[in-house]
């Protein structure tokens, strides 16, 4: 959902641009229909088309992108389709000033007016485009005379900005003494000019702006993510770590309303009002490495491969094998609830399903709600009832507005998210972090099964139920998905449909949530339709669509009556003739009527959905592999999506 870098430091201007190119390549995942970088120095360069990153590269002069600072953008178009001219940065109309952006300034109709009333002019179709305006016209002493043409800000906005000015103000004359007067006066102005410009804004963003002859970048945040990379040689600031991980592992994560003003020696935080905060840095507990492919032709199939690890992460320290406790101290505080609503989307909502099944299980009155459709669906959140919000970013807008929605109600809120400092982090009254390390291709994976593990030992925590065998199945499952990556077959069966016109996928009971999930990878990475249904569902509609051309993937886990039930569907699209691929655990029996089977070891009716979605990821990756696709930046997609 677009990413954004800056760095400043370097004297040599090709490591600027090298700089924001890594960065951008670290980004991709979260948009690549066009990029684009800027570079400052007396003047601005500016580069950007439509395409990836690569085509970026090999649209660069060589060796003529010289500057102190610089800003670059990947981008996934929500204003104006992907094109050259929609490509950010972007730049007002005497060139001196360059911008990038996350999020969508909901207001940009009407400041786009009024800076066209007062003379500016556009050239692309983004609502980015009025930031590097507003800037230029607060420059020139304009922005007041813009404002009064608007119908979105007030005088007010810009009186209050006005006011934070002057605290950021003192911030700048008290660096004053140590640097040279000249550059800090200048960069004073420019930050004022940054704060009136971002008052006028509404909506959602990430922005970072650079000056001609200014060595600074100037970044906001409001409800999209923004980070600062504290190095050696320089600062950075990016909307993930992954961008600047090769250079730094020390952060500060900026909070909603905060300011950074960022020099090749210093960085600078100041909250809504101008004051300097005194931002924590924290260190990233994963590196470069981890962040790359390691020899693996996609990440995703890294990711795949990095499962058992992720699960081994995720259960580190807290689950106790000889007295059977699951230690979970980030929810001592919470007392058993009397009823528990999850909010996710995607993938993440097929974790939410899973989590509820469990939890429901365990006697806790559990529902997980699509979180687009929480506040539509006029949820009631009764007094004794923990939202919990499950988003591998932690960034989903979506799942962000519905958190904010139950707080509001004054329900508990917890955060189940694999991203340390990310926006649900922070907000929630509470944080579990599934620690699945990064996850850079966009089709989930690994953080799909360290949010069911997570899941699982939550709904015990909360339930009350820790039994010791409960800990010997968690404890298994990193073995049991490897022996899955070790003997899998689901190579074989991807080639044998490859030519499929349409694939189902059934489930029961925790094998329902598993079978909505291996359609939805099956969909966004191959692009062939694909649809997942609770296995009873398929004669009541779908079974009309099932035919020898259609092949269905059926998960049997779980107890005995469900197996059975199950079977029984088997055979009703049997009788069909279409072939049906088997992922189960007792491959004897439940395989019997199956054209292919893809077994899975058993560990018991709660975990083994989680062996058995492993067998649905393979059967995906390999089916895009032999087709050819993008497997890990499938069309139309982007891995964090941070608009409504
Ligand atoms: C699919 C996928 C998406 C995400 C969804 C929510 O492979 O990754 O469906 O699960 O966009 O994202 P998070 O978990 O970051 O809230």
């Amino acid at each position: 959902m677009c990413g954004i870098i800056g760095y400043t430091g370097a004297d040599d201007g090709e490591q600027v641009c090298d700089v924001l190119l890594s960065g951008l390549s670290g980004l991709e995942y979260r948009g690549y229909d066009s990029a684009g970088l800027a570079v400052a120095d007396r003047s601005i360069a500016i580069h950007k088309c439509e395409g990836e990153v690569t085509a970026l590269e090999a649209a660069l002069p060589d060796g003529s992108v010289d500057g102190a600072a610089g800003i670059g953008h990947t981008r996934w178009s929500t204003h104006g389709p992907p094109s050259d001219v929609n490509a950010h940065p972007h730049t007002d109309c005497t060139g001196r000033i360059a911008v990038v952006h996350n999020g969508i300034i909901e207001n940009y109709r009407d400041l786009r007016e009024a800076l066209s009333a007062a003379g500016h002019s556009f050239e692309s179709e983004t609502d980015t485009e009025v930031v590097p305006h507003l800037l230029e016209a607060a420059l020139d002493g304009d922005l007041d005379d813009v404002v009064r043409r608007t119908t979105t800000v007030s005088s007010d906005d810009l009186a209050t900005a006005d006011a934070d000015v002057a605290g950021s103000t003192a911030v700048a004359d008290g660096e004053a003494a140590e640097a040279d007067g000249d550059s800090v006066d200048a960069t004073t102005v420019r930050e004022a000019a940054f704060r009136r410009t971002v008052a006028c804004l509404e909506g959602s963003y990430a922005v970072a702006a650079v000056f001609a002859g200014d060595e600074t970048v100037y970044a906001a945040r409001h409800e999209s993510p923004l980070v600062l990379g504290i190095g050696e040689a320089g600062h950075y600031l990016a909307s993930d770590v992954p961008a600047f991980i090769e250079y730094t592992d020390r952060v500060i994560y900026l909070d909603d309303g905060e300011y950074a003003r960022v020099t090749p020696d210093r960085v600078v935080v100041t909250d809504e009002r101008g004051r300097v905060v005194d931002a924590d840095i924290e260190t990233i507990e994963w590196d470069a490495e981890d962040a790359g492919k390691s020899g693996y032709d996609h990440y995703m199939l890294k990711e795949i491969h990095e499962q058992p690890a992720a699960i081994r992460g995720c259960l580190r320290e807290r689950v106790e094998e000889l007295t059977g406790s699951i230690e979970l101290p980030e929810l001592t505080a919470l007392a058993r609830p009397a009823r528990v609503q999850f909010v996710a989307c995607g993938t993440s909502y097929h974790a939410a399903l899973y989590g509820a099944q469990l939890l429901r299980d365990h006697g806790i009155a559990a529902q997980a709600f699509l979180a687009s459709e929480y506040g539509a669906d006029r949820v009631p959140v009764p007094a004794g009832t923990l939202v919990v919000g499950v988003t591998q970013s932690g960034e989903t807008a979506d799942t962000m507005r519905a958190l904010r929605e139950a707080a509001a109600t004054g329900a508990t809120t917890l955060a189940v998210t694999n991203v340390v400092g990310s926006s649900a982090a922070r907000e929630a009254d509470h944080v579990v972090y599934i620690r699945a390390g990064p996850e850079i291709g966009v089709a989930a994976t690994k953080t799909f099964a360290s949010q069911q593990v997570a899941l699982a030992m939550v709904a015990r925590v909360l339930a009350g139920s820790e039994t010791q065998s409960a800990v010997e199945s968690l404890r298994a499952i990193p073995d049991g998905i490897q022996q899955v990556l070790d003997e899998s077959l689901a190579r074989e069966v991807a080639e044998t449909y490859l030519g499929a016109e349409a694939y189902f996928f059934i489930g029961r009971g925790l094998d329902a949530p598993v079978a909505r999930e291996g359609a939805l990878k099956m969909k966004e990475i191959t692009y062939k339709h694909a649809e997942g249904f609770a296995a009873g569902e398929l004669k009541h509609g779908p079974l009309a669509l099932v035919t020898e051309e259609t092949p269905v993937f059926a998960t049997i886990t779980g107890d005995d009556d469900a197996v059975a039930k199950t079977l029984g569907n088997v055979r009703e699209v049997r009788a069909r003739n279409a072939p049906v691929i088997a992922v189960t655990d007792r491959p004897e029996t439940a395989g019997a009527d199956a054209t292919h089977v893809l077994p899975v070891p058993p560990l018991g009716r709660e975990l083994t959905p989680v062996l058995a979605n492993v067998q649905l990821q393979l059967v995906s990756y390999w089916s895009a592999n032999l087709l050819g696709r993008s497997i890990d930046k499938p069309r139309n997609l982007a891995k964090s999506v941070t608009v409504e």
